[in-house]
């Protein structure tokens, strides 16, 4: 069982969904550990409620983002993770922290990348009269939201959509495909090699779409 960290910084509902499959063999995970941010994150009461081991580290505690960044590699050395899944931890690495982790990270955004890296997505889709919108897993790079994409899953937007509709149906899509993804990577199948995510030794030049 590949060895994982999950790094959050508030619902933890797709924290959620991989160690519940983890915890029931249908993922071949270890969530080691849950770490977040924010001391309030409502993911961390789910994750003890599971037993899995949680962290906090507060950003306030730390001078800057270097110092910030060196303790969280720290904290994480400690449980031997192979595999940092980003699931919905709204902070930006520093180049160090993704050096330490190359290739070996994951995170799951809430739009069809390359289009709206960064906050608000729902909304600039909205703004922008999208005909639809989705959410992409794809590998960290030092590029924010700029990694290769792995697997992109779609939704139709309809005039009815507002943001909180559109949140849904994104997350809804969302506990789909980052177990996927996981259970790829888990199984030896994916890797990030050349600046590009592979899939059986094929380079993906294109996101999968489920
Ligand atoms: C998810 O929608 C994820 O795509 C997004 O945060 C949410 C976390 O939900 N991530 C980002 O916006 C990263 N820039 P969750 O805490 O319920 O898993």
């Amino acid at each position: 069982r590949l060895p994982i960290a999950i790094l959050i910084s508030g619902r933890g509902s797709n924290m959620r969904v991989i160690a519940e499959q983890a915890a029931k063999g249908a993922l071949m995970t270890d969530v080691r550990v849950v770490l977040s941010d924010q001391p309030t994150a409502a993911g961390l009461g789910i994750a003890r409620a599971m037993n899995i081991p949680t962290e906090v580290l507060e950003p306030s505690k730390f001078p800057d983002r270097a110092s910030f960044d060196r303790a969280l590699l720290e904290v994480l050395q400690g449980y031997a993770p192979e595999l940092i899944v980003l699931a919905g931890f709204m902070r930006i690495l520093t180049p160090d922290f993704i050096g330490a982790y190359a290739g070996r990270i994951l995170n799951i955004h809430p739009s069809l990348l390359p289009k709206y890296r960064g906050l608000h997505t729902h909304r600039r889709v909205l703004e922008a009269g999208d005909a639809e919108h989705g959410v992409s897993v794809h590998f960290v790079t030092e590029e924010l939201d700029g990694g290769p994409v792995i697997l992109q899953s779609r939704i139709p937007v309809t005039p009815a959509d507002t943001e909180d509709s559109l949140s849904a149906r994104v997350q809804q899509c969302e506990h789909r495909i980052y177990p996927r993804v996981l259970e790829w990577y888990a199984q030896g199948r994916l890797a990030f090699r050349d600046h590009h995510a592979w899939l059986d030794g094929k380079r993906l030049d294109e996101p999968l779409d489920p």
